[in-house]
C-alpha cells in the first residue's frame, strides 16, 4: 500500500469508529503530503474547520499559512492535523478521554506519514507527546520522544491573543528548516538507561 492508500484506509476507519467521542461532528481528518518532513499537530477542529472537513481553515489557520509560507515552503508541503478529529462543542478544550480516543489514530497517522520532525502547536498537542512539558518554558526547542523529534510550538490561536507569543512562535517557525536537517545534532542521543524524553542543549 502507498501512504496515500493507508491513510485513506486510516480515515475510513476512523469514520467507520462509532466508539469515538463527538460523532455529532464532522471528521477532519488532516491535510496535507504524505512525505511531508514537518507534520503540524493542533487541538482540535474549530467552527470552519468542522464546516470545511479540513484543518486549520480559520483565523489560527491563516496565521499558520502565514508563517509556513514564509519559510517559502507551500501549505501541501507540511501535513497539518489535530489530536482530536472532531469539533467539541462550542469550542471547548478537548477533555482526556476525548484525546486517549483519538490517540490511537493519531500515532497510527504519524507512523504512515514517518515525517523528520512533528510540530505540536499549543499545550495540548504538546503534552500528548511531552506530559510533563510547559508550553512557555519548552517552545521552540527539540526534543527526543522514542523514535520522533518533536518540536513544540505556541499555537497560532494564542499568538492571535498576544504580540509576545506571536514574536516567539515567529522565531522558533523561522528555525524550523535549521531544526530538520540537524535534528540528529540537536537533540541529544536517548541513551539505553537515560529517560525517553532528551532535550536540546543547543537551542
Ligand atoms: N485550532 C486547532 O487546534 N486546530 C484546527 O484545526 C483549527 C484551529
Amino acid at each position: 500500500m502507498t501512504k496515500t492508500e493507508s491513510l485513506r484506509a486510516l480515515e475510513d476507519e476512523l469514520a467507520r469508529d462509532e466508539g469515538l467521542p463527538l460523532r455529532e461532528s464532522n471528521l477532519v481528518f488532516g491535510e496535507g503530503s504524505p512525505d511531508a518532513a514537518v507534520m503540524f499537530i493542533g487541538e482540535a477542529p474549530g467552527f470552519y474547520e468542522n464546516q470545511l472537513k479540513r484543518p486549520f481553515v480559520g483565523r489560527a489557520g491563516q496565521l499558520l499559512d502565514k508563517l509556513i509560507l514564509g519559510l517559502g515552503w507551500k501549505r501541501e508541503d507540511v501535513y497539518i492535523t489535530n489530536i482530536v478529529k472532531r469539533r467539541p462543542l462550542e469550542n471547548r478544550d478537548p477533555l482526556p478521554e476525548e484525546i486517549a480516543a483519538y490517540a490511537p489514530y493519531l500515532a497510527r497517522q504519524i507512523d504512515i506519514i514517518a515525517p523528520k520532525v512533528v510540530a505540536p502547536l499549543g499545550r495540548f498537542a504538546m503534552n500528548y507527546f511531552l506530559p510533563a512539558a510547559k508550553i512557555s518554558r519548552d517552545q521552540g526547542k527539540l526534543f527526543r520522544v522514542g523514535g520522533r523529534y518533536v518540536y513544540p510550538l505556541f499555537h497560532t490561536a494564542a499568538a492571535l491573543r498576544s504580540t509576545q507569543t506571536l514574536k516567539e512562535l515567529t522565531e522558533a517557525f523561522q528555525k524550523l528548516p535549521a531544526v530538520i536537517a540537524k535534528r540528529e545534532e540537536l537533540a541529544a542521543p536517548v541513551a539505553e538507561s537515560a529517560p525517553p524524553v532528551q532535550q536540546s542543549s543547543l537551542f
